[in-house]
């Protein structure tokens, strides 16, 4: 008899929902995500399977099929966010200043669902099935490492995960068949003039205005540096100087963030910061340091794999929902195992307005349309079944 992977789904959706909403309501940061840990090894074990501890919070099991064969990896992200959980929903957050903000807790639950259904199914499995509990993806350097260093994907052949993802319509989900996300790099510009007081510039170093010229000529790169067939962002977050009307101030801080797909591009905007800040402080008698931290790599999909994925996605969600996205520049740690092994990233769509579910993802009153996390499930779990037999 040959099992339906709709029917095990559906047999486990109050599971699951059970599952996010425990979740929800019990956030952990990353790093820190211990009750989270045991729940999830608890639940596990409560399956036949056993569970290891792995990369700190995190946890590691396997589901071993009858025939030996591949091994695909899944991958769940865990770890809240430091925010106030504001929704008005018997589920909110009970630990305060703590908020599944952006649906790792469905991630997190949609894994324990696979979990169960794929312990369901031992017998017709050809091949072993990881899953992969992530501790903290949201702080830099981000889990995956730790993980990876931990024997994550040791014996795996191909690893997917998957985003809940507000902008997408439930029943929709989102995939490309190469770059998916940035590589997330920040940087802090540190202007170094020489203060003073306001009625006499003349005889200041004036970092304020250094830093002004730096800010326009900054905002030049991306336009006028970078090809448009490349993607590429530069925005700024921080202009710090000054505390008074009348003082000139001695310093002023930039800083900022890099988005970009392509090392050569990564190392030409970071070429291009520095020339600017060079010539401008030296045209205006200030110094400068340029303090870079590079992120993840891009998160960019195998396009076999992304095709058997979307495949996977035509058969749950229909052919017309399984929709080709622009590459987003947003980031994720997803892709330090897509440097060890072929992957796929995907997004699972989670809004619906009609139900109020449209706050943004890290919004205090960020929520999902639940019925996303069935689709995620057996979206994932069609994926894995394909991409064992590819
Ligand atoms: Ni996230």
């Amino acid at each position: 008899m040959k099992i339906s992977i709709h029917d095990l789904v559906k047999e486990q959706q109050h599971y699951v929902i059970a599952m996010r909403r425990y979740f929800r309501m019990t956030p952990e940061l990353g790093g820190q995500e211990f009750e989270t840990q045991k729940k999830i090894i608890s639940e596990l074990r409560s399956m036949g399977l056993e569970p290891r501890q792995a990369a700190g919070t995190g946890v590691v099991a396997e589901i071993t099929g009858s025939r030996p064969g591949k091994m695909v990896a899944i991958r769940a992200d865990i770890d809240g966010l430091p925010i106030q959980d504001e929704i008005d929903q018997p589920y909110r957050s009970q630990n305060a200043g703590v908020c599944h903000a952006c649906g790792h807790d469905g991630h997190t639950a949609m894994l324990l669902g696979l979990a169960k259904v794929f312990s369901g199914m031992r017998a017709e499995l050809t091949g072993n099935i990881r899953l992969l509990f992530q501790p903290s993806e949201e702080r830099f350097p981000g889990g995956a490492l730790a993980m990876i260093a931990d024997g994550a994907l040791d014996g795996v052949d191909t690893v997917i995960g998957a985003h809940l993802w507000q902008p997408l319509e439930v029943g929709t989900m989102g995939i490309t068949y190469g770059p998916m996300m940035a590589s997330p790099d920040e940087f802090t510009i540190t202007i170094q003039g020489c203060g003073g007081h306001g009625s006499m510039p003349q005889q200041t170093i004036d970092p304020i205005y250094v830093g002004a010229q730096i800010v326009l000529a900054l905002k030049t790169i991306t336009g006028n540096q970078i090809s448009t067939n490349e993607l590429a962002v530069l925005s700024l977050g921080v202009f710090k100087a000054g505390e008074v009307f009348n003082i000139i101030p001695d310093t002023a801080v930039l800083q900022g963030s890099v988005r970009t797909f392509s090392q050569r591009v990564r190392d030409t905007i970071f070429a291009c910061i520095e020339q600017l800040c060079s010539g401008i402080c030296a045209a205006s008698g200030a110094t400068y340091t340029l303090d870079n931290r590079n992120g993840f790599p891009p998160v960019i999909n195998n396009p076999q794999i992304a095709r058997g994925v979307a495949a996977a996605g035509n058969a749950v969600l229909g052919e017309s929902r399984v929709i080709e996205i622009s590459p987003a520049m947003g980031a994720e740690d997803f892709s330090w195992y897509q440097q060890q092994v072929p992957g796929c990233f995907m997004f699972i769509g989670i809004g619906n307005k009609e139900k109020g579910v449209s706050y943004p993802h890290h919004h205090p009153k960020f929520d999902m349309d639940e019925q996303a996390l069935s689709y995620g499930v057996e979206i994932m779990a069609e994926a894995a079944l394909r991409l064992l037999k590819s």
